[in-house]
């Protein structure tokens, strides 16, 4: 008894919890591989807030032609603090299982989180290894709290594997809705996904612990409580200041030398010599690579100037 009551808390927990976050897929750019150029099959019908109509020629869902892949992604523009994801795929209006024409498709398919439009260099949310005819939901949630930019929806059908039977021969995009639910902003967490994430200097934290998972430029640490190194900027801390007159005073956000640069050196980050250094280091290396080595580039050096 004490189980089924801690997970009937677990559960409405998680529904309060999952209706805080906002839609933020809803009418963002959509792409599919081998679109069919009507509109009523767009893959922005997937992203268009509409899903009363599941048949394919509703209007309301992306449909692509039927190939060995199917690839469908939204853009969301910027990237986001993702929570779960709910693909609502095409039913014709009837209902879903073995019995139905469309439920054979969606076998196997996969859905990524990623930067770029690559699923490849993304994170894999969900994979459908074990799906069958009588078990695939047609509406189908996946929790994967990472941040990206695109929510990528991937299906394949290739010569060489082999697939149960029950699978389509080849697959399609056929999704009525693509929900992406998550923080409207960045940095933010919390039920109410209007929390900032706690560590100022943070960048993206988990969007429901609120733990910092990547600090903003110019700062490093657990919580983000630390500027770079000196001598050290940007983001993760990875970049090397240049030659500033006092490197106590490089920029640790973005490199800028803010009292100038040695005298040799020029631009915001006095990375750039100055022509009359160009000409020294030249003439070094003239010197250098020479056969008189009795003479000091040093002192010629230092004569010419
Ligand atoms: C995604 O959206 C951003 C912001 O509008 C845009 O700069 C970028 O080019 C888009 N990506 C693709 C692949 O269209
Ligand atoms: C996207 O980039 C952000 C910031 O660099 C990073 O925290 C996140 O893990 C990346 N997402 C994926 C799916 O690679
Ligand atoms: C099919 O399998 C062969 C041998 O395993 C492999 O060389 C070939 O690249 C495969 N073709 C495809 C399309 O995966
Ligand atoms: C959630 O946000 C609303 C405004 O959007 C605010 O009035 C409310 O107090 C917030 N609730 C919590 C628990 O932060
Ligand atoms: C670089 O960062 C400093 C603060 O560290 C700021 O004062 C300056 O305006 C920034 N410069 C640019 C070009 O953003």
């Amino acid at each position: 008894l004490v189980t089924k009551m801690y997970a009937v808390f677990v559960s409405v927990g998680v529904f309060v919890f999952a209706n805080g976050y906002v839609n933020v897929a809803l009418n963002k750019p959509a792409y599919q591989q081998y679109q069919i150029p009507w509109h009523t099959y767009d893959a922005s019908n997937a992203v268009d807030g509409l899903k009363s109509d599941l048949r394919y020629v509703g209007g309301q869902c992306a449909v692509s032609y039927s190939k060995q892949t199917s690839t469908w992604w939204v853009n969301l523009t910027t990237i986001h603090s993702i929570h779960h994801i709910i693909i609502y795929f095409i039913t014709s209006n009837n209902p879903w299982g073995p019995s139905n024409y469309f439920t054979k498709y969606p076998l196997g398919f996969s859905v990524y989180v990623s930067n770029t439009t690559d699923r490849l260099q993304g994170t894999l949310c969900y994979k459908d290894d074990n799906f069958r005819l009588d078990t695939i939901p047609a509406v189908f949630t996946t929790t994967c709290p990472v941040h990206g930019q695109y929510v990528i929806y991937y299906n394949e059908r290739i010569l060489n594997v082999s697939y149960p039977d029950e699978y389509s021969y080849s697959v399609a995009s056929f999704l009525c809705e693509v929900e992406v639910y998550g923080c409207p902003a960045t940095g933010c967490y919390g039920s109410n996904n209007t929390l900032p994430c706690p560590d100022v200097n943070c960048q993206y934290c988990h969007i429901e612990t609120g733990t910092c998972q990547d600090c903003q430029p110019g700062y490093q640490g657990y919580r983000c409580e630390l500027a770079c190194d000196k001598g050290k900027y940007g983001s993760e801390c990875s970049k090397t200041c240049g030659y500033c007159r006092d490197v106590k005073q490089c920029s640790n956000i973005n490199g800028t030398c803010l009292t100038g640069c040695d005298p040799d050196y020029q631009g915001d980050l006095c990375k750039t010599p100055t022509l009359k250094a160009q000409k020294y280091t030249f003439l070094g290396d003239i010197l250098y690579h020479s056969t008189d080595r009795r003479a000091s580039s040093v002192t010629i050096l230092h004569n010419l100037s």
